[in-house]
């Protein structure tokens, strides 16, 4: 019976259990997307709590790509120096890192953009967060999107991380060119599924090509977009298949967006008792049918519990956690000791506000009972 606690291998990859940090933006990059001081520690910090594996926030690999201030980039050589400083501090505690590597697509923010630069889509129809109606990327542009990604994992192997994850969910641009809803392209690289699929396929052989077989390379897939006309899990089913039978080597599967149908956004609020966890395994499930490859489930996962009845049905190899790791960073080891209460976060989604000022995400709920006791002291 597989366990939370196992040792397993992601190719070359050996992890010392089953848990996942899933991708989250941290806010600890500076103005140009360059590695802080207060990314090494932030890092480091969580490098110390036993988690299997981390994935970093996302991180830019063009400058017309980048979403969210203070994010981190991979998008130019120079950056690699600040880069290997992230993947050491977490190495010297002991854990394993890789980066997720993005193009934001339509949901770019244009206030970053350098000269030049242009809102970047598979087609020209308005995207519903902004109303913008992005440049339809010629073929030369996508082989240079393709081409940016290739680096950004050639950067990530030069900087010591453990491997890369692609960025393939939540509206962004992968995603986008996968799914139907953004996806209206009448040429080869839209329309079927397969079509669609042309651009993260051509994206997987540049990464592979540019890292070698033995470099673990993983994605964040979308399995659901929750949109008309959007991708659905038979579709997602089909494209693992592709991306398993073109060298992938672990598939997390989320779902959902900023703008998905009501309460679908991959970060759900109120995840109050056991019932509410793991909301997005089913999916995962279905995914996990179609293969062989590893499967890491994400979405509202809170304790050991809900980890081994998952594990235990087969619906995913992994388990990965994003905000309650933002409120115990230790959380894994804690749960190691023994203590196997579930996650004290309350999925409130108050951790941005710190990031956005530049200061490194943080539990807002955390932040206001340490301000009530300094009060009452
Ligand atoms: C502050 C914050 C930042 C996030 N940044 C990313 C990101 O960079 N890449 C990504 O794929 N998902 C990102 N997510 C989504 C999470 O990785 C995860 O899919 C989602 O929060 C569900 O997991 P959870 O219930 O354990 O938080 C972010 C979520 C939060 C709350
Ligand atoms: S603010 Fe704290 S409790 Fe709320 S979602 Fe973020 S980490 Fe969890």
């Amino acid at each position: 019976m597989p366990d939370l606690f196992d040792r397993t291998w992601i190719k070359s990859l050996e992890l010392a259990n089953r848990t996942v940090r899933s991708a989250t933006w941290s806010g600890v990059g500076d103005e140009r997307g360059y590695v802080t001081d207060l990314a090494v520690s932030f890092y480091s910090e969580l490098g110390r709590g036993g988690i299997g594996l981390i994935v970093t926030g996302y991180q830019f690999v063009m400058t017309n790509g980048q979403q969210l201030v203070y994010m981190v980039g991979n998008y130019e050589d120079a950056q690699v120096e600040g880069l290997r400083r992230l993947a050491a501090a977490v190495h010297e505690q002991g854990g394993k890192i890789v980066p997720q590597i993005v193009h934001c697509g339509t949901r770019a923010n244009p206030t970053f953009f350098r000269e030049g630069d242009e809102l970047w889509g598979p087609s020209a129809i308005p995207d519903p967060a902004t109303g913008s109606t992005p440049h339809e990327v010629s073929r030369e542009e996508i082989t240079r999107l393709v081409e940016a990604y290739a680096a950004a994992a050639r950067r990530s192997q030069e900087a010591g991380f453990d491997g890369v994850q692609l960025h393939g969910a939540h509206a962004y641009g992968i995603n986008q060119f996968i799914s139907g809803a953004w996806n209206q392209r009448g040429d080869a690289y839209g329309g079927s599924v397969k079509k669609r699929y042309r651009v993260l396929g051509e994206v997987l052989e540049a990464v592979r090509g540019a890292v070698g077989e033995d470099f673990p390379v993983l994605i964040k897939l979308s399995a659901l977009d929750f949109l008309d006309g959007g991708l659905i899990p038979e579709e997602a089913a089909q494209i693992a298949r592709w991306l398993e039978e073109d060298g992938i080597d672990a598939i997390e599967v989320s779902a959902g967006s900023a703008t998905s149908r009501g309460d679908t956004s991959p970060s759900r609020k109120r995840i109050a008792k056991e019932e509410d966890e793991a909301y997005l395994v089913d999916l995962a499930a279905i995914v996990k049918r179609a293969l062989k490859t590893p499967v890491i489930t994400v979405g509202g996962i809170r304790s050991p519990k809900k980890i081994n009845s998952l594990l235990a049905d087969g619906k995913a190899d992994y388990a990965a956690l994003s905000r309650p790791f933002i409120r115990e960073p230790h959380l894994v080891n804690r749960w190691k000791t023994g203590d196997t209460a579930r996650a004290t976060c309350i999925s409130c989604n108050g951790c941005f506000e710190t990031g956005l000022q530049g200061l490194g995400i943080s539990c807002k709920v955390e932040r206001e009972l340490r301000a009530k006791n300094e009060d009452k002291d």
